[in-house]
């Protein structure tokens, strides 16, 4: 689980704004890298990205904003991506995805209000045999449905 940031302290951001400060295209690389981090892009942060890749805060904040894949808050204690490129498309994810909004009362990109799941999607997670797939957290599941899908929230939901 991701913790917010005391609202002064960069101490963890300094390393990663070192590391892609001055590189040619470095502002998506430090973006990953941030929310690897913390599980999302601080919005306060957006200044001092912005200086250490000597942008505008408005062109970092495009860019955050154009990739799906950024968070701008805290996300909940689990992230859910449901894969939905081509191969799980075909085996049913739409169905996953549904069920998903149905069950955690949230849409994509959102919390559940409990604040226990974020829900996404994600274009392949290298499981195309074995589709379709999704991810809870750092568990990879492959061949789901949902019933299956409802069982891994109900077990995620109650032992965070
Ligand atoms: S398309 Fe879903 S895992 Fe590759």
């Amino acid at each position: 689980m991701h913790h917010a940031p005391d609202s002064n302290d960069w101490t963890w951001l300094q390393p990663l704004l070192t590391q892609h400060q001055g590189q040619a295209g470095g502002l998506l690389p430090l973006l990953h890298a941030i929310q690897d981090h913390r599980g999302f892009v601080p919005a306060d942060a957006v200044p001092l990205i912005a200086q250490a890749m000597n942008l505008s805060r408005a062109e970092v904040h495009g860019v955050i904003s154009y990739y799906h894949h950024f968070r701008t808050e805290a996300p909940g204690q689990h992230v859910v991506q449901i894969c939905r490129a081509e191969s799980c498309q075909a085996c049913g994810s739409e169905a996953l995805m549904a069920q998903a909004q149905a069950s955690l009362g949230c849409a994509e990109h959102e919390t559940s209000a409990d604040g226990r799941f974020t829900l996404e999607s994600v274009y392949c997670l290298g499981l195309c045999a074995s589709s379709p797939a999704v991810q809870i957290g750092d568990r990879l599941h492959a061949r789901m449905d949902p019933s299956k899908l409802q069982r891994l929230l109900t077990v995620a939901g109650g032992a965070p």
